[in-house]
């Protein structure tokens, strides 16, 4: 990408609203207690993935982890998490009212079953979960969707693709009022459907998808810190990404996807998949909007287009960004209690834009 540095035209200062992380996996236990400052240091709120093990199935698991998150944060750090169930073909739509009724839940997720890290009790037939859907459609609840097939068959690059033939289309056609968010959406595919929709459609889109392509991942050796799910795509993807984040189009949100594993257990033989973006994501995020000379759509896509979705008032409190000339600092690791811990994202350049105030 191109270094803005020298770019005297464009602002050196942006004030915005406090952003919110529309898709963040906070973990539990030491690990949640290592990241979950990370987030809440910039954003305000967001939507809690479920993915624990076990997974946060019933409304009772979704309020017992919400005060572990709460419990997790530093002192006088105002941080709301939006709880989130785990989808399975079990669920049962009456504790979902009751969640929904308590102010508690505020989305549901479908892994397919085997497409993500511990989404093995996700959903393996669709037509288990459609009463649960329904009840879905008519509490007006978003469906958050890891949205790739598991087949064997179909090649990881395609997963996509072929989840929108195969599952997403027909899902919007049999019950069009369900809300769906495609998640960390990876392919211009991705994208076009979304556009296709006329209501009820949005995206969310990574930091990290918006600056690395597969060659990052793979060329010169393979780079296990750049590995996730869904896998990183071609640049012609990439570019395509960036300009939906960069457009303003309010169908296309922040979902960092930040997703922290011990680094020893990404640095193996079977590494996980997940990059961990929260302490630079803000960095990372306006150096991309300057480059496409759109600073003026970062606030959009980070804490305007996602809470209009979710109908949710943005935050009132602002979040500012400052152009400095050296370049930013931040650890390349965080750790973690008994000795382990988490490398952040590096994007292959160095941050210039420091987040200066999140009052
Ligand atoms: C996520 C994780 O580690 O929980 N990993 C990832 O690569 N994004 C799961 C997910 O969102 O797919
Ligand atoms: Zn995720």
């Amino acid at each position: 990408m191109n270094d803005a540095r020298n770019d005297q035209a464009a602002p050196q200062r942006l004030t915005i609203r406090r952003p919110d992380d529309w898709h963040l996996h906070l973990r539990d236990g030491a690990m949640l207690q290592a990241v979950a400052g990370e987030t809440s240091r910039h954003f305000a709120r967001a939507i809690i993935m479920p993915n624990l093990v076990p997974p946060v199935v019933r409304s009772r698991d979704a309020a017992a982890y919400r005060d572990r998150i709460l419990a997790a944060l530093p002192e006088a750090v105002v941080f709301e998490p939006l709880m989130t169930l785990y989808l399975t073909e079990a669920s049962d739509p009456d504790d979902l009212r009751q969640g929904v009724a308590d102010g508690l839940v505020r989305a549901v997720k479908l892994y397919p079953a085997g497409a993500t890290t511990n989404s093995d009790s996700g959903v393996r037939d669709i037509e288990k979960v459609m009463p649960f859907l329904e009840a879905m459609a008519e509490l007006g609840l978003p469906l958050c969707v890891h949205g790739e097939v598991t087949d064997p068959d179909i090649d990881i690059f395609d997963r996509e693709a072929v989840f929108i033939e195969r599952v997403l289309a027909p899902l919007r056609q049999r019950l069009p009022e369900l809300r769906i968010v495609m998640e960390h959406v990876t392919t211009r595919n991705g994208l076009d459907f979304v556009r296709s929709q006329a209501q009820g459609m949005a995206a969310t889109l990574t930091t990290h998808h918006l600056i690395i392509n597969r060659n990052h991942l793979l060329v010169g050796g393979v780079r296990p810190h750049y590995y996730c799910l869904p896998v990183a795509k071609r640049e012609e993807h990439r570019l395509a990404l960036v300009e939906a984040a960069t457009s303003g189009d309010a169908r296309f949100f922040l979902g960092t996807d930040s997703a922290p594993h011990a680094t020893h257990t990404k640095e193996a033989a079977c590494g996980c998949a997940g990059i961990f973006t929260a302490p630079n994501t803000m960095s990372c995020l306006a150096h991309v909007f300057e480059a496409e000379a759109a600073l003026d759509k970062l606030e959009s896509f980070t804490s305007l287009n996602g809470p209009a979705f979710y109908g949710l008032p943005a935050n009132e409190s602002r979040l500012t960004l400052v152009k400095q000339s050296a370049p930013v600092e931040y650890p390349d690791q965080i750790p973690v209690e008994g000795d382990q811990s988490v490398t952040v994202f590096d994007p292959g350049f160095e941050l210039f834009w420091a987040v200066k105030d999140a009052s």
